[in-house]
């Protein structure tokens, strides 16, 4: 059994390091039985580099696909037909979860959430701005960094909870665990 882990990452600071540990504790656990694709909008590869994580993220999976348009490379038709196990995008920058709230599918992750959504898949979401306490994340040069997160990200965040296919995901430390549920469905129904 080969378990199939869709990775989208979009241009937010937040939990970049930690996203990539836990993709790396995964392969070191499941080896071969986990294919771990990652892809990423345009200004997700831009931040990951800012945050000097693109060679641990292309060491670490092995295939890492940046955004050229929404449709390039096509990941919306082989997610839409339920050719991955699981959809996780992580993190999701506060400029992904307004398109996605309102419906608009003009980038590489907003486009897959969409067209998933309409094959029937869920798409699990980590937004980076989702509490009312300002979030420490990290400077460039590992000082850390506190910022607000303002009203309408909140808003946003309310109205994707309550959209159809989607399931928000509340802590990181979350993912961990959502991931290795549906391993074991998927080795107990395969
Ligand atoms: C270093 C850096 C850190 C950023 N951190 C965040 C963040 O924490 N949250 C956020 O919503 N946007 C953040 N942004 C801004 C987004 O990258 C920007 O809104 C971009 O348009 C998002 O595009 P995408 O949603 O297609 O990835 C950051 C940008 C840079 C350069």
């Amino acid at each position: 059994m080969v378990f199939k882990l869709m990775w989208g990452i979009t241009g937010t600071g937040y939990v970049i390091k930690e996203s990539i540990d836990l993709m790396k504790d995964l392969q070191d656990e499941f080896g071969e039985d986990i294919r771990i694709t990652v892809m990423l909008s345009k200004e997700g590869a831009a931040v990951v580099k800012w945050y000097k994580q693109w060679n641990y993220l292309t060491e670490t999976v092995k295939k890492v696909h940046i955004e050229q348009t929404p449709n390039i490379p096509f990941f919306a038709g082989a997610l839409q037909i339920g050719n991955y196990d699981i959809f996780i995008c992580c993190p999701v920058s506060a400029n992904s979860v307004a398109k996605i709230v309102y419906g608009i599918a003009d980038t590489l992750i907003t486009n897959c959430v969409a067209q998933a959504i309409k094959g029937g898949v869920t798409a699990y979401i980590f937004p980076s701005d989702q509490d009312f306490e300002p979030i420490t994340t990290t400077k460039p040069n590992g000082e850390p960094l506190v910022l607000k997160i303002r009203d309408i990200e909140i808003e946003n965040i309310n109205k994707l909870k309550k959209l159809e296919g989607i399931y928000v995901i509340k802590d990181f430390s979350d993912i961990n665990k959502l991931i290795l549920d549906k391993i074991k469905d998927k080795s107990q129904n395969p």
